[in-house]
């Protein structure tokens, strides 16, 4: 028996990996964290699974699912928004887990961040504009930020910014970031990236309105100059006298054929 973490995307349905959509069809359990998690991807389960909205439940509660299926050699299926790695809970429940000597594994899912890049066209490091993104957040009920992860902080580096979870202080956002990115600094909010109702919001820091955050609250807030930068340098790997491995160049190539 296993429990198997599935990233499942940030919401279209078939932004979920091949991997993740055949263990769900391979789990007797599934436990799903609540709205975030598309219903479409509960029809991979098998006829008869016991799915889960754990969305009510407390984490005892959730690993009290778990063990019932351990005792039964039932494999699970857990269900997380987008990405395991952030956000996710998991962590919590991986401790329970090593605890109780119940085994897991881990399969990755496309991140809000990510799908909220594509949705606006963007790379968000460009060549000599941002090299650097930081996913990061601004303080919860549920979770106070460690001291030193200020945005104020993470601004100084001039990196493009992802900011989660914070659509519902938009006005302090803007007021802590325009003295270190200027109030002309571009932002675009990213509402539901991939969901049939997805919407962009674009503007600089200055002009945008901090109301729109008064009702959606699934958004990812991305700044930074790389989001309307036209100006900036090509990429070296692939200009043409650039010498380089799988490409060499010139009469003496650094990295001769046949040799790493
Ligand atoms: C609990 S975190 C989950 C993050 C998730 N694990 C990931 O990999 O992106 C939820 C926050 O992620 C962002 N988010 C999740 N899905 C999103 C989407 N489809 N569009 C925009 N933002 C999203 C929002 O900031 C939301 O408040």
């Amino acid at each position: 028996m296993t429990v198997h973490f599935i990233g499942a995307g940030p919401g279209a349905a078939d932004l979920i990996t091949l991997r993740g959509r055949d263990l769900i069809a391979a789990c007797p359990v599934c436990l799903y964290a609540g709205s975030l998690v598309p219903e479409a991807l509960l029809a991979h389960c098998p006829p008869g699974a016991r799915v889960v909205n754990t969305a009510s439940l407390s984490l005892d509660d959730i690993i009290a699912e778990i063990v019932a299926a351990h005792a039964a050699g039932h494999d699970v299926a857990r269900l997380h928004s987008g990405d395991l790695s952030v956000w996710s809970a998991m962590g919590e429940q991986l401790r329970r887990l090593r605890a109780l000597d119940i085994p897991y594994d881990i399969t990755p899912g496309v991140p809000a961040f990510a799908a909220a890049a594509a949705v606006l066209g963007a790379e968000l490091t460009l060549p000599g504009v941002a090299q650097s993104l930081v996913l990061t957040r601004t303080s919860g009920r549920a979770s106070a930020m460690p001291e030193g992860e200020s945005l104020e902080n993470f601004a100084r580096t001039g990196a493009t910014l992802a900011i989660h979870l914070s659509v519902h202080v938009l006005g302090d956002v803007q007021a802590r970031l325009i003295p270190h990115y200027g109030a002309d600094c571009p932002v675009a909010v990213v509402f539901r990236a991939s969901w049939p109702d997805q919407r962009v919001v674009r503007a600089t820091l200055a002009t945008l309105d901090a109301s729109i955050g008064d009702g959606e609250r699934t958004a990812l807030i991305l700044v930074g100059r790389a989001l309307a930068a036209s100006d900036f340098d090509e990429s070296r790997l692939y200009a043409g006298d650039y010498d380089r491995r799988y490409r060499p160049v010139g009469t003496a190539p650094r990295f001769p054929e046949g040799h790493e």
